[in-house]
């Protein structure tokens, strides 16, 4: 502090810190800077009183106003469904074959049936509807039970062969193997029959020997030609589409110890325009009738 600083008259008073001869004059923070400062601590204790702020142990303090992310989701939600409201009512009550013939509503129909099959039809029938082995391929015109928009309605509403519907479809194909109702060489015999019924030729004799164990043990549920019965969800053996295989093994299989497919009950879990919905989706995919 070598040099004495310059002095004027209306220099404010220093703080009394110097650097390098540089002295700090104690000036007052500008108003509106203050201002700014209070309202914004006002601001900040008034939002974390009103939102969701300070972090405890399970979850944040809820805030007077009870907003959250998730109600929010909510009301958006709720907001779609009172926005859909009439047409899903008219969705749900409308004759089943009225919905393929309005063109809005069939439209609106098939996009809210995609959404309703994305979350609960595809971990059984595939993302594409496509099925797999034991699961039907919805996107065809083979069907087990009908392909129709009532026989699609009544299979989604009850389900197959399931506990929670006294209305889901259901028969059941005898064990004729594990049951002893047939011969290891009477099934042999059968399974080379329905290989050649779809064109897969097979040994002669055994095929002539198979028909006539079909029509004896078969025929009442498959149909004496072997093109199946939607009555009983007894497949189409004529075809060569498949639900389970048809080659020698997996048809040995099937005969001998039988199948036992499982669908389970919507009408618990989905509401009837939901129902609705997803068997228009189901009907216009290629296969509907
Ligand atoms: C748990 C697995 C599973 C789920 C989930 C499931 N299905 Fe199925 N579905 C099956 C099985 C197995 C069959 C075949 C049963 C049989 O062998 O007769 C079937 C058959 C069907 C059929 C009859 C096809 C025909 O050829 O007649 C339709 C239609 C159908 N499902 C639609 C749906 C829809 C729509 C959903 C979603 C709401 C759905 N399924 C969900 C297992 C499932
Ligand atoms: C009481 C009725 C009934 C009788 C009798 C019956 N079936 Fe079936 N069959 C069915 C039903 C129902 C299915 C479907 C089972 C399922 O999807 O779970 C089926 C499925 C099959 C399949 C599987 C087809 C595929 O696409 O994978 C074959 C093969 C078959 N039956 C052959 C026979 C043969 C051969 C006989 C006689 C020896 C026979 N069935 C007797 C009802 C019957």
């Amino acid at each position: 502090m070598s040099k004495e600083s310059k002095k004027f008259e209306d220099d404010p008073d220093t703080t009394g810190h110097v650097w390098d001869g540089i002295e700090e004059f104690d000036n007052p923070m500008p108003r509106w800077w203050l201002w700014t400062l209070y309202l914004c601590i006002i601001w900040a204790i008034g939002y974390t009183i009103a939102y969701p702020a300070w972090p405890m142990i399970n979850q944040a303090t809820t805030g007077v106003l009870g907003w959250s992310t998730r109600a929010d989701v909510a009301n958006e939600i709720a907001a779609v469904e009172e926005g859909n409201a009439a047409i899903n009512a008219k969705l749900a009550s409308v004759e089943l074959t009225a919905i393929t013939s309005d063109a809005e509503l069939n439209t609106y129909a098939a996009s809210a049936g995609n959404a309703v099959f994305k979350t609960w039809c595809v971990q059984c029938h595939g993302a594409g509807a496509a099925g797999a082995k034991g699961y039907p391929n919805l996107l065809d015109d083979d069907w087990l039970w009908g392909g129709d928009m009532a026989a699609i309605h009544t299979t989604v509403t009850h389900g197959i062969r399931n506990e929670d519907s006294d209305d889901a479809r259901y028969s059941e194909m005898p064990a004729f193997g594990r049951d002893e109702l047939l011969e290891p060489a009477e099934i042999d015999q059968v399974v080379n029959y329905v290989m050649s019924l779809s064109g897969d030729a097979q040994d002669v004799e055994k095929v002539a020997a198979g028909a006539v164990v079909f029509e004896d043990n078969c025929s009442s549920c498959h149909a004496k030609d072997g093109t199946g019965d939607r009555e009983q969800g007894a497949p189409n053996l004529a075809d060569a589409i498949w639900l389970y295989g048809g080659d020698y093994a997996t048809l040995t299989e099937t005969v001998s110890n039988a199948r036992y497919g499982v669908m389970p009950a919507w009408n618990t879990r989905l509401t009837e325009w939901q129902i609705r919905a997803v068997t228009a989706y189901v009907h216009q995919l290629g296969g509907g009738e």
